[in-house]
């Protein structure tokens, strides 16, 4: 499991605890990282102590209880509860995941919860995605295909064909990969990180794409595909069960045979 590491000198303080409701038997104690950046203060870890007996089943209702009965200015995001939005995600306990996916009963007495790493924040557990979706924009993820234009009807895929996306097309952007992998963090500026070069292998991977020499060619740089060392903390972190450090592999592989024909 990838654990987060801070310098020493960077551990925020602890700040206020907030103990549970008078009565409460079963209780967990979320350690929630709290900055604003505007108000000048240095980050703090506030303790919230939650009654489970009164609380849904998974670490996001655990949160939102915390907003919605004891401190409403704790900032997070958050939409769809089931997975599928991205929005969620968070370093639980050292390890990236979602919030809405990740079951209380699985989780220590205490709980430690901190923004994603290696991302400016924003305030508290909100991360700036920026750069991240600026990235994204980057590989014009969409399908290229102007040389053969749609006559009638749709682009058409055997089911081969359509088997290759899956694995691929399930990502949700949440970026837990991206922020779990060493080599981004060092060079975020200049490499394209997991999750945005397996969406790029996901547009290789697609038979009605046709500007598979463009795409290879706009990734055949030493900072934007090959800054991965094939590290794999990506794949271990994605909440989807996804393989990005395979989907990397497939795409050097595409480069290699390219240059080999
Ligand atoms: Fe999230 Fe997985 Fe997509 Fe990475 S590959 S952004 S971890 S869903
Ligand atoms: Fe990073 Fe994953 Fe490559 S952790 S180095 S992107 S295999
Ligand atoms: Fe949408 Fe968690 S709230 S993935």
């Amino acid at each position: 499991m990838l654990q987060l590491r801070l310098p020493k000198n960077a551990r925020p303080q602890e700040g206020k605890t907030f103990p549970a409701a008078e009565g409460a038997k079963r209780t967990k104690t979320l350690r929630i990282y709290r900055w604003d950046p505007d108000s000048g203060d240095n980050p703090r870890v506030d303790r919230y102590v939650i009654d489970l007996d009164d609380c849904g089943p998974m670490l996001l209702d655990a949160i939102n209880k915390v907003k919605n009965e004891i401190d409403p200015t704790v900032t997070y995001r958050r939409s769809c509860r089931e997975g599928i939005c991205g929005s969620c995600a968070m370093n639980i306990d050292g390890k990236n995941a979602l919030a809405c996916t990740t079951a209380l009963d699985a989780l220590d007495d205490d709980v430690t919860v901190f923004p994603l790493p290696h991302l400016p924040v924003v305030k508290d557990l909100v991360p700036d995605m920026s750069g991240f979706y600026e990235q994204y924009a980057s590989i014009k993820p969409w399908l290229r295909n102007e040389a053969v234009p749609v006559e009638e009807g749709e682009r058409l895929q055997s089911h081969d064909e359509r088997e290759k996306l899956d694995g691929l097309y399930e990502c949700i952007l949440c970026a837990c990969c991206q922020t779990s992998c060493p080599s981004y963090w060092w060079n975020g500026d200049k490499y394209l990180g997991p999750a945005i070069l397996l969406q790029a292998y996901r547009w290789l991977a697609d038979s009605r794409d046709g500007d598979t020499d463009a795409r290879l060619d706009e990734l055949d740089d030493a900072y934007k595909l090959y800054r991965c060392h094939t590290i794999l903390s990506c794949t271990s972190a994605c909440p989807k069960g996804l393989n990005p450090g395979l989907a990397i592999a497939e795409t050097k592989k595409m480069l290699l045979e390219r240059r080999g024909r």
